[in-house]
């Protein structure tokens, strides 16, 4: 089937502008063949890369993939260092890719404990990448939900110190301002894979009214058939946003 047939049954005019997919199930996939977790993180890249080219075709406009969270530096040094590497495979490797396709790069997240010569990479892609008009990449890595909060919170403060904001006019449009890249609009759909159903510090502050899909297929297997599957579930809910 081609990959422009996927499109059938989607209502194009309907698409959600913001897509966030939690990539889970790499160690999973690995273990049920009998290979080191890094084949399974490998594998994961590839399915990257199925649905960023597929994206070129449908078209959301924001999606967000959760790549590496704050909590994930508790594993072994062994397993950071191969989902380090292929973090600059994506960011060097792809670099012709992300500006030949305009698609727009955003890192999501901190820069401590991230190697330098990575930032420096991010930042590059990220300035060579900021005319890109087909969609918007954000990467969540080195990312979590609550410390975006709690950094926004200190950067906001610094300002009602400073004299530049009033403690009365803070509002939600206000403490938006201060999260990593303020423009992002809201989730529209979660995506987890592997069948746990969590949020895991993904997004807190725009996932207030997403819809949630899970999965059971695990991150490396999931195709672009999967990425309709959910599109067409986000299509045929009723979001009601609290009204009755
Ligand atoms: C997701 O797969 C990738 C990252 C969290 C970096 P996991 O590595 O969490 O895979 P499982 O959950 O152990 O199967
Ligand atoms: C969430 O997956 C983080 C990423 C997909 C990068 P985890 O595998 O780290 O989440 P938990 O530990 O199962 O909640
Ligand atoms: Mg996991």
């Amino acid at each position: 089937m081609s990959k422009h047939n996927l499109l059938e049954g989607i209502d194009l005019s309907k698409l959600p502008k913001h897509v966030g997919i939690i990539m889970d199930g790499n160690g999973r996939w690995a273990k049920k063949r009998g290979l080191p977790r890094y084949e399974g993180h490998k594998e994961g890249l590839k399915a990257l890369e199925r649905i960023l080219d597929f994206n070129l075709i449908i078209r959301i406009p924001y999606l967000t993939v959760y790549a590496f969270s704050r909590e994930n530096w508790q594993r072994d040094k062994r397993e950071i260092e191969e989902l380090m590497s292929l973090a600059k495979h994506l960011i060097n490797d792809k670099f012709s890719y992300f500006t030949q396709k305009g698609i727009r790069f955003l890192h999501l997240g901190e820069t401590d404990m991230v190697d330098e010569e990575i930032l420096k990479s991010i930042k590059e892609l990220e300035e060579a990448t900021k005319g890109g008009e087909i969609y918007t990449l954000c990467v969540a890595f080195n990312y979590s939900g609550r410390y975006e909060i709690v950094s926004a919170v200190k950067k906001m403060y610094e300002d009602v110190k400073q004299g530049f904001l009033s403690v009365e006019s803070i509002s939600e449009e206000t403490l938006k301002k201060y999260l990593y890249h303020p423009d992002l609009p809201d989730i529209d759909l979660v995506i987890r894979t592997s069948g746990e159903q969590r949020i895991s510090n993904f997004m807190l502050w725009r996932v207030a009214y997403s819809e949630l899909y899970f999965t059971e297929v695990l991150w490396p297997d999931f195709k672009e058939e999967d990425f309709v599957r959910a599109i067409k579930e986000y299509q045929a809910r009723e979001r009601r946003f609290g009204k009755a």
